[in-house]
């Protein structure tokens, strides 16, 4: 056991403390508390600690109010006013970029209005007949009977998917503002499913080891204006609320203009965001059900100027043909792959809007990106509130 003193948060809010000179991670520890802590973990370049006893704890902690925060690892600030939350993510991104000696604007940050309740997606792991997440870096189950960040009707779901009395496989939870649920299962048994189970939900449909056995393998969105066919399988943001406010501020950033490129587009948002201020835009994404669902989107939106192009990014644009003056990126977390990268640097696009869910990844590809671009506007989006994650949208325009 040592007793030690927490210097300040690390990128995923865990508390950094001293330990006979090796850094020291320590959950649940805010900067300046005094706590005893065991090490759970020892490397040859840091440990990992775990709290027994505060001797002093922070005026800035709150008690949390998920019965999980101490176990699940889902969300890791949940011991933080709200507000405090916020000045953490934008320290991490500033903290980032600067390492990387990037030269930006001042950053803002768009705050989650409501930041509990504002998930639309859970995956949950079913085993022994328990339903849960695992525990942060480990398979150990922690059963949840509910998740304070998911929307009320996903833990409804959650309630009654326990009468289908599944022993074991993997479930992922879905719905839209409308609280319209979309089920899909993954499991070896045979399952006796009955709609009327989910009285307590609006149930639109139910994906049985990939095949749809009830109502449809999709959900329908609607934000801004806008209507969006989503597959079970296809990307969308998680916070709908959040989301709104960074789709927005996409189309109010996009010229008018010529041709757009809608890199890793999902079911196609941003593209038709765009699409009305543009001649033409192709989209590209790897999964075929959300390129399926853009294809439908803009006939839906009556946007008849989108063309989704079903490939890997990275082999995709090197075939392709067009000038672009507007590009719109939305990469996974590792960013960038080389081939779009070179795309970007190549491309002469008067403006690239680039939005990020990893500042690590996004700092390392503005640092190639600066070379031809300037930075003229980064906004983190609190799109995963009490967590340590970070949505980002950069604006970027040819030097
Ligand atoms: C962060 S999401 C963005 C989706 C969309 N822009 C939106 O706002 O809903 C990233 C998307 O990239 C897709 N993706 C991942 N790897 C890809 C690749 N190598 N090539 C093309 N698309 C990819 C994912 O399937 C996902 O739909």
């Amino acid at each position: 056991m040592y007793e030690v003193e927490i210097e300040r948060l690390d990128d995923q809010g865990r508390g950094i403390a001293f330990v006979e000179s090796k850094i020291t991670f320590i959950n649940m520890a805010l900067p300046k508390e005094r706590v005893v802590c065991k090490i759970t973990k020892e490397t040859s370049k840091y440990n990992v600690g775990e709290v027994i006893e505060y001797k002093k704890k922070s005026p800035l902690r709150v008690t949390e109010k998920c019965p999980y925060f101490s176990v699940c690892g889902g969300c890791q600030l949940e011991h933080l006013p709200y507000e405090e939350t916020l000045a953490f993510k934008k320290a991490k991104v500033e903290r980032i970029l600067n390492k990387e000696h990037l030269s930006y604007p001042e950053i803002e940050v768009v705050k989650n209005e409501s930041p509990y309740f504002y998930r639309n997606k859970l995956s949950l792991k079913i085993e022994s007949g328990q339903i849960g997440f695992y525990e942060e870096e480990s398979h150990r189950l922690i059963r949840v009977e509910k998740c304070l960040l998911a929307r009320p009707c996903l833990n409804d779901t959650l309630e009654d998917l326990k009468k289908l009395a599944i022993q074991n496989g993997e479930v992922l939870l879905r719905c839209n503002t409308n609280n319209e649920v979309l089920i899909a299962l993954k499991t070896k048994e045979k399952i006796a499913f009955d709609e009327k189970i989910f009285s307590n939900v609006k149930l639109v449909g139910f994906v049985l080891n990939e095949k749809c056995i009830f109502g449809t393998p999709y959900f329908y969105e609607r934000m801004n204006h806008l209507l969006f066919k989503v597959s079970y399988d296809a990307f969308f943001q998680v916070n709908p609320f959040v989301a709104s406010l960074l789709f927005q501020e996409v189309e109010d950033n996009i010229d008018k203009t010529t041709t757009v490129l809608d890199l890793y587009s999902g079911v196609g948002v941003l593209g038709l965001m765009a699409s009305k201020k543009a001649d033409k835009v192709i989209s590209i994404e790897i999964i075929k059900n959300a390129v399926l669902n853009n294809i439908e989107n803009g006939k839906l939106n009556h946007s008849l100027n989108i063309y989704p192009v079903l490939g890997d990014a990275k082999e995709v644009v090197s075939k392709l043909k067009e000038e672009f003056d507007t590009i719109l990126v939305d990469p996974p977390r590792k960013g960038l792959d080389q081939n779009s990268l070179q795309l970007l640097l190549k491309s002469n696009a008067k403006k690239i809007i680039y939005i990020s869910c990893d500042p690590f990844t996004l700092a390392r590809d503005l640092k190639e990106l600066q070379k031809v671009y300037e930075i003229k506007k980064l906004i983190i989006f609190d799109m995963f509130s009490y967590t340590y994650h970070v949505e980002s949208l950069v604006v970027l325009s040819l030097r």
